[in-house]
């Protein structure tokens, strides 16, 4: 059974993710908390891995369904040889998206629908949730701009595969994340991207504290 907390963050492009899960654990570890911050697709050797096959290349590259089947299998990777073991251990986790960035990209914006990929989450993962999911919300031409400054001028290929999909695709994305935290509210906080970085790491702050009951 695990003890520890996990909590993702999800969200479409250049919404700051990377950052705020940076600012969060920084935040923990001063209150004493042991946490491990990772991401996805990747986290282990073989899910970057597979990461790499994902991020790169051109947008047309995979099917929807083999992409999420390429997802899924870096996902079961992910959680059994590091997510699990980290939270039974009593370690807090924190992911820089999880199984709600399946949901979105390829159930919702890929048209292959919520319930094919609830079984595919189901079969790859089991039934492991996070305790709290922050879904960074923002227009998404306004992400797009800053994904786009964010990528430039980098070393390696570029991680720019998805951003280079069209307006339409982004437009649905932005709708099925807002539609999972609809259905899920109970797990799931939507916060303000569009707000300066430390302001948005307030928001933050403040939801951990009072979903996860934290004595600080
Ligand atoms: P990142 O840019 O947040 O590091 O994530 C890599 C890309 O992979 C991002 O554009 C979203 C995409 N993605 C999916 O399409 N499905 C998934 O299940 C996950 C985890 C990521």
């Amino acid at each position: 059974m695990p003890v520890g907390k996990f909590i993702t963050f999800e969200g479409g492009e250049g919404g700051g993710k990377s950052t705020q899960v940076e600012l969060l654990c920084a935040a923990l570890i001063k209150h004493g908390i042991d946490v491990r911050a990772t991401r996805e697709p990747g986290g282990t050797a073989g899910a970057e891995e597979i990461r790499n096959l994902l991020v790169s290349g051109a947008p047309g590259r995979w099917l929807p369904a083999t992409e999420a089947l390429l997802h899924s299998a870096a996902r079961h990777e992910h959680v059994s040889n590091l997510i699990r073991p980290n939270l039974e251990s009593g370690q807090w986790v924190i992911s820089d998206r999880f199984a709600d960035s399946t949901i979105a990209y390829q159930g919702y914006a890929q048209a292959l629908g919520r319930n094919c990929i609830e079984q595919l989450t189901r079969f790859a993962i089991g039934e492991i949730k996070p305790d709290l999911t922050l879904i960074l919300d923002l227009p998404p031409e306004i992400g797009l701009e800053r994904a786009k400054a964010r990528g430039q001028g980098g070393a390696g290929p570029a991680e720019d595969r998805y951003e280079q999909m069209g307006a339409e695709f982004h437009q649905a994305l932005r709708d099925g994340f807002l539609e999972i935290a609809k259905r899920e509210p109970g797990r799931c906080t939507v916060i303000d991207a569009s707000a300066p970085k430390v302001l948005v790491a307030a928001a933050i702050w403040k939801t951990v504290c009072e979903r996860l009951e934290l004595k600080i």
